[in-house]
């Protein structure tokens, strides 16, 4: 603790000399410290408001159950998405380890709602035996599953969790609860590291849930997830599955993504986007650690290569064209940040989380020079040094140099962050409140999902960073990873035991069984096909979570709809197909007469996991759609 605070004094004055050094009152004088002050309050207030039972936004949701965002409507965010989840339960972690005691009931419900969710049978897979259904990117609210059609799987989120409950674990340990940590958390990490060591190398969907590829945010996070994950077994004396694969992992961190100048976000998918992408930077803050090296395998905020992409994506955004929200301001100043340039979602718009996320981003390479009391520039990192600094040079500045530049090229960082700060100011509402997006163009109101929980903590993590608050370290003091000569591809399969002692149910002894949906249905191009039930795994008749089947084997001599879904086995279903139309017309339900029924047969646990025990051979009755030509 001492050592921090000497650091965190030397981090001060460094700002305090910040303000003089640049002959102006920087804009924390301006009442950009009361804003964060009051914001932060606020959007710690506003996360939990949107958490289950008791958030006032989140009606039904279980307990610890994060939702995404109380809007129900364009878009519909009253989900909960592990991702989105597991970064804010990060962020109240951080917050509680900074003495918001009154936190740890949410932290012990994540807990519990999370060991459950990882058992549900979903349209990703099931929890047994391979740990397939753990890459599921959201869920319902009452921790059922959700079968409409998704970018799916998504393999950032079960590093991200055990990221979180890591850190937990960690302050149970040191508080005298290491009994606690092994027994019930350690279960549930265990399970999310094994799927990130067995599936790391697998193509997934991105964290914009678009792009199936290969994420450089999915990777650098799951880097951090095995070297901690393995950091935490050896301390509590387990044995880590999947956390033999760290090396490899940073070994393709490292050496696919780079291109010279920036991380391509995405890779193994073919795009057709420049690949600036936020996601890069969002990665940056999430395995932040104020002692690691800029030269760790984990790419922190200070390392050069990171500083070159945050430049590269952020310049992006200086396009009055495509933002006229960032008209007239100059490269030394921040701006309004969105996801990509060529995103289309809600038109494309400034995220408050990514601009949030900017900020924090610096104040944490930041912290980290004022650690190791001195800054490199290179020949990469140059670039992003020059706009804000221009005397920047190639070389090692330290704090005794002659010229005072250390300060005074901290100070420049300084003042970039704090206008980062002073966009998102300008862009929120009065009452404090945190859509997803803002406008980019006049009057830049705020846009899409309301009250976005992720919004909120990313201000709030920002904040913890601008007031010098910073989480516990986690690389290692030999670094993160050493890596090979060569990389190679790799897994270790996985073993997954449901976490039980957290409250997750023994789906040893409930099981699913493979049924294979089977309909004619001859559409219209554009219109698809769903299957809707009464139970729980078809959606209990709610149409936007009936199960979308499948047009690949459709021909003119039979069209064929189909999709394989692994069902309670036991259950007796009723069944109906659903015609999805286009042009946003209501969907188009069988006749009452079709009153289909099927019992799902018993399973056999050590049958192969994807054999199909029924299929159904089902004819559509009822009206046909039309297209409504749009
Ligand atoms: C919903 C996703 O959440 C969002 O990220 C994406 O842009 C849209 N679907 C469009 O694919
Ligand atoms: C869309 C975002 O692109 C995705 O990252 C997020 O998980 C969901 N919305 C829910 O907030």
């Amino acid at each position: 603790m001492g050592v921090l605070s000497a650091k965190l004094i030397t981090l001060l004055s460094v700002f305090a000399a910040a303000g003089v050094a640049n002959g102006r009152i920087i804009s924390r004088a301006d009442g950009l410290d009361s804003f964060v002050q009051k914001q932060r309050a606020l959007s710690l207030q506003n996360v939990l408001n949107n958490i289950g039972p008791d958030g006032s936004r989140a009606p039904g949701a279980g307990a610890g159950v994060i939702i995404a965002s109380p809007s129900t409507v364009n878009p519909d965010y009253f989900y909960t998405w592990t991702r989105d989840a597991a970064l804010t339960m990060k962020m109240i972690i951080d917050e509680f380890l900074l003495g918001e005691e009154q936190l740890k009931s949410y932290i012990e419900d994540y807990i519990h709602s999370q060991a459950i969710l990882q058992t549900v049978t979903n349209p990703s897979g099931t929890f047994l035996p391979n740990g397939a259904g753990i890459g599921e990117p959201k869920y319902n609210v009452d921790l059922t599953r959700f079968n409409g059609a998704w970018g799916r799987p998504q393999r950032d989120g079960p590093a991200l969790r055990a990221v979180a409950l890591i850190a937990y674990s960690n302050w149970l340990i040191s508080n005298g609860q290491e009994e606690r940590a092994k027994t019930v958390v350690w279960p549930v990490i265990s399970n999310d590291l094994s799927y990130v060591g067995q599936y790391w190398n697998s193509t997934g969907f991105d964290i914009w849930e678009e792009v199936l590829g290969s994420s450089f945010f999915a990777t650098q996070n799951q880097l951090r997830a095995l070297v901690e994950g393995n950091t935490l077994a050896k301390s509590i004396g387990v044995q880590c599955t999947g956390c033999d694969q760290a090396p490899q992992v940073a070994c393709f961190l490292n050496e696919a993504f780079w291109n010279g100048e920036y991380f391509t976000a995405n890779i193994n998918s073919d795009l057709g986007r420049t690949g600036k992408d936020a996601h890069t930077v969002i990665g940056a803050i999430s395995v932040f650690d104020i002692n690691a090296s800029c030269d760790d395998a984990s790419i922190q905020p200070c390392n050069s290569r990171s500083l070159s992409n945050f430049k590269a994506f952020v310049d992006s955004f200086r396009n009055s064209t495509l933002y006229p929200i960032n008209e007239g301001i100059p490269p030394t100043e921040g701006i309004a940040l969105g996801r990509y340039t060529e995103d289309v979602y809600f038109d494309g718009n400034p995220w408050y989380l990514i601009t949030a996320s900017a900020a924090e981003y610096l104040y944490d390479a930041l912290a980290q020079w004022t650690v190791q009391g001195s800054l490199t520039i290179d020949e990469t990192s140059l670039a992003f040094f020059r706009d804000i600094y221009p005397a920047a040079r190639t070389q090692t500045y330290t704090p005794n140099d002659k010229c005072s530049e250390f300060p005074g090229i901290l100070a420049a960082v300084t003042k970039y962050a704090e206008s980062f700060v002073a966009v998102f100011e300008k862009y929120t509402p009065e009452d404090g409140s945190l859509a997803e997006q803002f406008n980019k163009t006049s009057p830049f109101n705020p846009t899409s999902a309301t009250d976005l929980t992720w919004s909120y903590a990313a201000f709030v993590s920002m904040a913890e960073r601008r007031a010098g608050q910073y989480p516990p370290s986690w690389v290692p003091v030999s670094g993160s990873a050493t890596l090979p000569d060569q990389c190679a591809s790799g897994s270790t399969k996985g073993t997954y035991t449901p976490a039980i002692a957290a409250g997750a149910p023994d789906v040893n002894v409930t099981c699913t069984s493979n049924v294979r949906f089977e309909v004619n249905a001859t559409t219209y191009f554009g219109e698809n096909i769903l299957v809707a039930g009464n139970t729980t795994d078809l959606g209990t008749w709610d149409v936007s979570n009936a199960w979308p089947l499948d047009a690949s084997g459709y021909t003119d001599q039979r069209p064929l709809w189909a999709a394989t879904i692994a069902l309670t086995a036991g259950e007796t279903t009723n069944y109906v197909y659903v015609r999805q139309q286009d042009c946003g017309q209501g969907p188009i339900w069988e006749s009452s007469t079709a009153n289909r029924t099927l019992v799902i047969p018993p399973c056999d646990p050590d049958a192969d996991p994807d054999a199909v025990l029924v299929v159904t051979d089902d004819a559509w009755q009822g009206p046909t759609g039309s297209s409504g030509g749009c």
